[in-house]
């Protein structure tokens, strides 16, 4: 680790170290994060705080710059086909598998098929919750793919400090019972849409180093220079890593994402979110007769391992106006948040606070993202902090860069979904990437329509 690079570690860990609670949906009224839970006896406070400590993943590394892609770094396997990248193996006949067959863990397809499973309120679902499979959310154009669906968040601002809904600013949509329906305050009006994001390649996403994210980062000029956060790896003990998964870079890592989305979207507990959500902040244990956790975790690494197996998006027709919208692309400075090439941590290393280590399937892989994976703000910040703290403030008005792999097969954009065509997210662009803006704003209407048609190709 270089020098500058250290002390900006340091100073993050000092500031990573403030961090108290991590959750989307804490406070009742009786400040549930100190409550220890009957299940492990930890209180929310100290099951979602993080040492802080950020590794050096990719020990064997020297040369970060992505320009030289050592030797043996290959193209990551690509393709809209729901065939597995290697990580695990293809398994039985999709069509042949049932809930009776299943065998979690064995296999891509065994995998895939509990990923679309429906769940019932037997399973575990709600009380409150959004849909009853990730796939309802991620399928377009193969399961894992992302939707139109969007969820909602709220909450208020008080003298300049932010506040959550009551029960979380993740607002659900559905209930198992009229009378817990969330309702948002009239008071909340800070109020956005998140689009459902697509997890496809998310497994080389997950792959790549913290340092190759800081690199990313250092070589950035200062004004669109972005931000990286630290979040804890919930099950590597609550080690830091950086966060690059979710539209405020929320998780470092599959598995603690789909606990979260098992207990945040279904409303099914698991050992690393043992305790169900409230209704706006009203208990509903009257309304739930499963004992918790709901799931006993197993269902959590095969939603992270068929997202480990997915092969990244693959790109439309290359034809000579692609190429040439490629280059503006890159002239004009879009390329400077939308990173086209990452290469992912050699195989071997060890990752998520020592609970993965990166297979040869997934590691030393040549990927084409066009994110950063960091957090920008250009003026389309949703007023939602990573958690309603003060150190995280700073997360408010910011924004992961969206990678833009797999954007033909999105008709809404930005985190809102309601940028309608790519000229007008494109314009939605301010802050950081002001000066961006303006160079395209100054193209050429061919030139503009070359921008686009490669757009249209990733
Ligand atoms: C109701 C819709 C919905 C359901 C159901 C759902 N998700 Fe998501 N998913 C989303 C949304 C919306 C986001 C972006 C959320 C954000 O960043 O705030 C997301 C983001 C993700 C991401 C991050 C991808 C990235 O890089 O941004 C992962 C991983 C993920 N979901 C996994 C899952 C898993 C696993 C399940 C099933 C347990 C699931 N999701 C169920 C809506 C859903
Ligand atoms: C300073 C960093 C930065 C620069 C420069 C930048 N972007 Fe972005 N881009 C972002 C962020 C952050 C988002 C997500 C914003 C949001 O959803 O609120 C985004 C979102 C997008 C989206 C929406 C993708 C989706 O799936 O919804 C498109 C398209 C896009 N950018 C294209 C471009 C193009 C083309 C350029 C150059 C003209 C550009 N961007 C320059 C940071 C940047």
């Amino acid at each position: 680790m270089n020098k500058r690079r250290l002390v900006a570690a340091l100073t993050l860990t000092a500031l990573a170290c403030l961090i108290v609670i991590f959750t989307n949906k804490a406070e009742s009224q009786q400040d549930p994060a100190e409550r220890r839970s009957p299940i492990d006896g930890k209180t929310r406070r100290e099951r979602f705080s993080h040492t802080g400590k950020i590794e050096n993943e990719d020990t064997a590394r020297t040369d970060l710059s992505l320009s030289s892609a050592p030797d043996s770094a290959t193209e990551a396997p690509v393709g809209f086909d729901n065939l597995t990248n290697g990580f695990n193996e293809q398994g039985p006949n999709f069509e042949t598998i049932n809930e009776d067959n299943v065998v979690a863990l064995r296999s891509f397809n065994d995998n895939r098929f509990i990923f679309e499973e429906v769940e019932s309120v037997a399973d575990g679902v709600g009380p409150t919750f959004n849909a009853q499979s990730c796939r309802e959310c991620h399928q377009n154009v193969v399961t894992g793919g992302a939707s139109q669906v969007a969820e909602h968040r709220t909450g208020r601002t008080d003298h300049g400090d932010f506040f959550e809904s009551l029960g979380g600013s993740l607002v659900q949509s559905r209930a198992t019972h009229p009378d817990i329906v969330e309702r948002v305050a009239f008071e909340d009006d800070i109020r956005t849409f998140r689009m459902s994001t697509s997890t496809l390649g998310s497994g080389f996403i997950e792959a790549i180093s913290n340092e190759t994210l800081l690199a990313i980062r250092d070589a950035q000029p200062r004004e669109v220079r972005g931000t990286e956060l630290i979040v804890p790896v919930l099950e590597g003990n609550g080690s830091a890593r950086l966060g690059r998964f979710g539209w405020k870079n929320q998780h470092a890592s599959l598995q603690s994402f789909s606990a979260d989305a098992y207990f945040n979207e279904m409303g099914i507990t698991s050992p690393l979110f043992p305790e169900e959500n409230t209704s706006s902040g009203r208990d509903m244990s009257e309304y739930d007769s499963v004992p918790d956790p709901e799931d006993d975790g197993v269902d959590i690494v095969a939603f992270a391992n068929f997202m480990r197996s997915t092969k990244a998006p693959s790109r439309g027709p290359i034809t000579a106006d692609v190429r040439a919208g490629d280059k503006l692309f890159s002239q004009i400075g879009c390329a400077q948040c939308h990173t086209p090439t990452i290469i992912t941590a050699r195989p071997g290393s060890i990752i998520n606070g020592g609970s993965f280590t990166v297979p040869n399937a997934l590691g030393n892989k040549i990927i084409h993202p066009y994110s950063d994976f960091l957090l920008h703000d250009i003026g389309t910040g949703d007023g939602i902090p990573f958690l309603p703290t003060v150190e995280f403030a700073f997360t408010t008005n910011k924004m992961r860069t969206a990678s833009l792999w797999a954007l033909r097969t999105r008709n809404r954009l930005m985190h809102d979904g309601l940028s309608f065509t790519l000229p007008e997210a494109i314009k939605r662009h301010a802050g950081q990437a002001a000066n961006v803006t303006k160079k395209y704003n100054a193209l050429s209407a061919a030139e503009k329509s070359q921008l686009i048609t490669f757009l249209n190709s990733l």
